[in-house]
């Protein structure tokens, strides 16, 4: 006889696993994150915050702007950003934040975006390549890049090499490329790059892009020692965002189910 949903979704092995991966993700939130924790001050800070529609760049965008920073949000669509534009404007008090469009994923996207932002921002103080995809289907860009590459390393260096002399410029200032904890999980094989040698299972090929992240990262905080530029990356913990929306059903219907033990991005807390 086949076997129901239902049938999977009432087993104790189910319901012992659901609640066991819940225990191992929320030992990931070490302790309860307070949004209004930091008070310093961003007046006269102008920030870029990559992927700023919606999840964790939203937030970023939000507070930054609550504590007074010139915003950026960079996003691909308009019609997403202006809705986030909306809001965090309305939610922060401040008119100072601005939309402008790139898609990350496409080398002539981040360098037209460069190009506008060194003509209209003097300085840029912070940095934050947060813009990101999981789970993205096989594909290669007009640039000859693997999709996920291509969004989650190579847009990212290339915008940062392309404003590193404004932000050294403008320094203190800092650049924070949003990675992950499964970039454990990745290989470097810069075959990757061109699509080769990949196998799309899961987020395999995301851990490989977020283990980028976190070398080149590494590369750029040495070469920029004595600059009073920093360079970080993080691993944000497990967010109740958008991220598994490029996942079977399946796989969100337990990402959703686990959700009670993840941070949630609610700007309304603020
Ligand atoms: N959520 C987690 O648990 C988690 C854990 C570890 C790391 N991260 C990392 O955190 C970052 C933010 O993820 P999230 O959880 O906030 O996911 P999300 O809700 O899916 O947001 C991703 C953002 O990136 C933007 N983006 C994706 N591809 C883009 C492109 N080609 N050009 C420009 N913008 C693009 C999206 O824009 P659209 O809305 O237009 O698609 C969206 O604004 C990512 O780098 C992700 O890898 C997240």
């Amino acid at each position: 006889m086949p076997l129901e949903l239902s049938d999977i979704l009432c087993s104790p092995v189910w319901i012992i696993s659901t609640v066991v991966l819940g225990l191992v993700v929320r030992s990931q939130r070490r302790g309860s994150w307070n949004p209004r924790a930091c008070k310093v001050e961003l007046k006269g800070k102008t920030a870029i915050v990559t992927g700023a529609n919606t999840g964790i760049g939203k937030f970023i965008a939000l507070d930054f702007a609550r504590r007074g920073a010139r915003v950026i949000l960079a996003c691909r669509s308009e019609a997403r950003g202006s809705d986030a534009l909306r809001e965090i404007r309305e939610l922060s008090g401040n008119a100072d934040v601005h939309l402008r469009l790139v898609d990350v994923s496409s080398l002539e996207s981040v360098q037209e975006f460069s190009a506008a932002i060194l003509q209209e921002e003097k300085e840029i103080h912070i940095l934050v390549n947060n813009a990101g995809a999981s789970g993205l289907p096989k594909g290669i860009t007009a640039d000859g890049l693997e999709v996920s590459f291509a969004t989650n390393h190579v847009g990212p260096f290339l915008l940062t090499n392309l404003l590193l002399d404004r932000i050294k410029s403008s320094a203190p200032a800092r650049i924070v490329n949003v990675s992950s904890v499964n970039h454990w999980r990745g290989k470097v094989d810069f075959s990757h790059f061109h699509g080769k040698n990949l196998v799309y299972r899961m987020d395999e090929v995301y851990n490989h892009t977020k283990l980028h992240n976190v070398l080149w990262t590494n590369e750029l905080a040495r070469r920029l020692k004595g600059t009073d530029v920093t360079a970080n990356s993080l691993h944000p913990g497990v967010v109740m965002t958008e991220v598994m929306r490029h996942y079977s059903w399946v796989v969100r219907f337990l990402f959703n189910l686990v959700g009670f033990f993840f941070f949630k991005v609610e700007l309304r807390l603020y």
